[in-house]
């Protein structure tokens, strides 16, 4: 059978991975595909470079339009990121007819519901497993080997690149920007690293699996996102104390008043698997109702993992491209007709746990003050942590881990801790959960 004809859009970092991968693995690939997979064009901006990579096997073009109008390409796999040039051309090869390979969760995660109607009127396939946690096979994961399961929650460290900043800053003690420089050096960060650090990366791919894991429309719109630039050391060191890690996760939780859909820096448990996940490695952990946790754990980001899941779309399409439409795994694990309008909760209707730091004038009777608001707020303490003031200071913190309540609660009783006399300054909050 003659080979399936690729057309690269952006031999970047993942680009040329999967160029490498795919040509250093084409016999075996080609055994299991059933026939042989071959990019026969690359479009990129720098053709100089791009002829240099490619080493003159397949044409190279400046002007990815030649590579979606050309009638020999079978599939088009994009790669240039974002979602200006990159979704236009991704439509437009759609449109073309073409099956598309993507790893751009920004452009799903904004224009994902447009995209995928497009691609089931057309009768072609967007595959995207790179797209969430690199060389993960996560999307496969909760589409195909969890598809009997009521999913009841997913948390995931779904970014390398502040994954990689929390665990040199703690075990190196390096600073913040020192290691930014280093996941950019080593290709983690995203082309924009504020899309990182911002947990703006993280929320596309939580938008993602929120999507297949429930049935819903791609809403990244709806999605709570906070990054780890505000986080401070003095917290990372008394969650430690209190036998917990902060990372920044990604969650997705099915309630019986909505879904919850959110990014932010997170207390867990140390003893968890997941908490001692560290550098740029991923590792979602999934619950179903049926087969209980499940947890997933690789390589998050660079060119070989990445290239990894994009190489195995291209095989997956490359099989299924012969079967009738209907008969393929629809694009968000569910039926298109079959999608849910369940709401996605704003953040003041979640409920979880809460890490509090206080900072106060070391009083008689501060302790009471603040534990008193918190009970007549209903919210209950789990554990707690009072320092003795540093020689000659006249402040102190107190740490608090509260039980499960509602967030707005947490916020009106945070208002009123921070209008005590003795309360100086703002409290500090980080959500905790013990996913078990
Ligand atoms: P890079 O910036 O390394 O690569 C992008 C490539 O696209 C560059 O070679 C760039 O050329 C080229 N390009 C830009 N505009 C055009 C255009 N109009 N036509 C043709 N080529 C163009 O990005 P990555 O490889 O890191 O990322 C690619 C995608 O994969 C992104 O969506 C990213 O989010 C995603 N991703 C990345 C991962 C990683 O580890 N890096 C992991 C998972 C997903 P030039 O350099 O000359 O501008
Ligand atoms: N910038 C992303 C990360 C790349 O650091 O995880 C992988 O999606």
């Amino acid at each position: 059978m003659k080979s399936i004809k690729v057309g690269l859009l952006g031999i970047g970092t993942v680009g040329l991975g999967t160029f490498n991968v795919l040509k250093r693995n084409q016999e075996e690939i080609k055994r299991r595909a059933g026939r042989g997979i071959e990019i026969t064009m690359v479009a990129d901006l720098n053709t100089v470079r791009a002829k240099e990579l490619t080493g003159g096997t397949c044409e190279v073009v400046n002007d990815a339009n030649m590579v979606i109008n050309n009638p020999d390409i079978d599939i088009v796999i994009e790669l240039i990121g974002g979602y200006g040039i990159a979704k236009d051309l991704v439509m437009k090869a759609i449109a073309n007819g073409k099956h598309v390979v993507t790893a751009n969760k920004a452009l799903l995660a904004m224009h994902g519901t447009e995209i995928f109607k497009a691609a089931q009127e057309k009768g072609v396939m967007v595959a995207f497993e790179a797209a969430v946690a690199g060389g993960i096979p996560i999307i496969k994961a909760l589409r195909e080997g969890l598809t009997a399961n009521r999913i009841q929650w997913i948390a995931g460290i779904i970014n390398g690149t502040t994954n990689f900043i929390l665990s040199e800053m703690r075990d190196k003690g390096l600073d913040f920007d020192t290691v930014l420089k280093e996941a950019q050096r080593l290709g983690y960060a995203e082309a924009d690293p504020t899309f990182d650090i911002e947990g703006v990366d993280a929320a596309h791919k939580a938008t993602i699996m929120s999507a297949i894991a429930f049935g819903i429309p791609v809403q990244f719109d709806k999605a709570h996102v906070e990054g780890i630039t505000k986080l401070q050391a003095t917290d990372i060191r008394y969650a430690e104390q209190l036998g917990y890690r902060i990372k920044l996760l990604g969650i997705t939780r099915r309630t019986p008043k909505g879904i919850e859909l959110r990014v932010h820096p997170t207390l867990i448990p140390a003893k968890r698997l997941i908490a001692n996940v560290e550098g740029a490695m991923n590792a979602v952990l999934v619950q179903g109702d049926a087969v209980g946790a499940t947890l997933y754990y690789g390589k998050g980001a660079g060119a070989e993992p990445t290239a990894s899941a994009v190489i195995a779309d291209l095989v997956d399409i490359t099989r299924l491209a012969t079967a009738d439409p209907e008969h393929r795994v629809p694009h968000l694990a569910f039926q298109p007709n079959a999608m849910a309008d369940t709401p996605i909760l704003p953040i003041s209707e979640i409920t979880t746990s809460y890490y509090l730091r206080i900072r106060v004038a070391d009083k008689l009777g501060v302790l009471a003050g603040v534990t008193g608001i918190l009970a007549d707020s209903t919210i209950s303490i789990d554990a707690m942590l009072q320092k003795e003031p540093a020689e000659g200071e006249t402040q102190t913190d107190i740490i608090m881990l509260t039980h499960q309540t509602q967030e707005k609660n947490v916020e009106a009783a945070i208002a009123k801790i921070e209008a005590l006399p003795t309360v100086v300054g703002k409290v500090t909050r980080i959500r905790l959960e013990e996913l078990s």
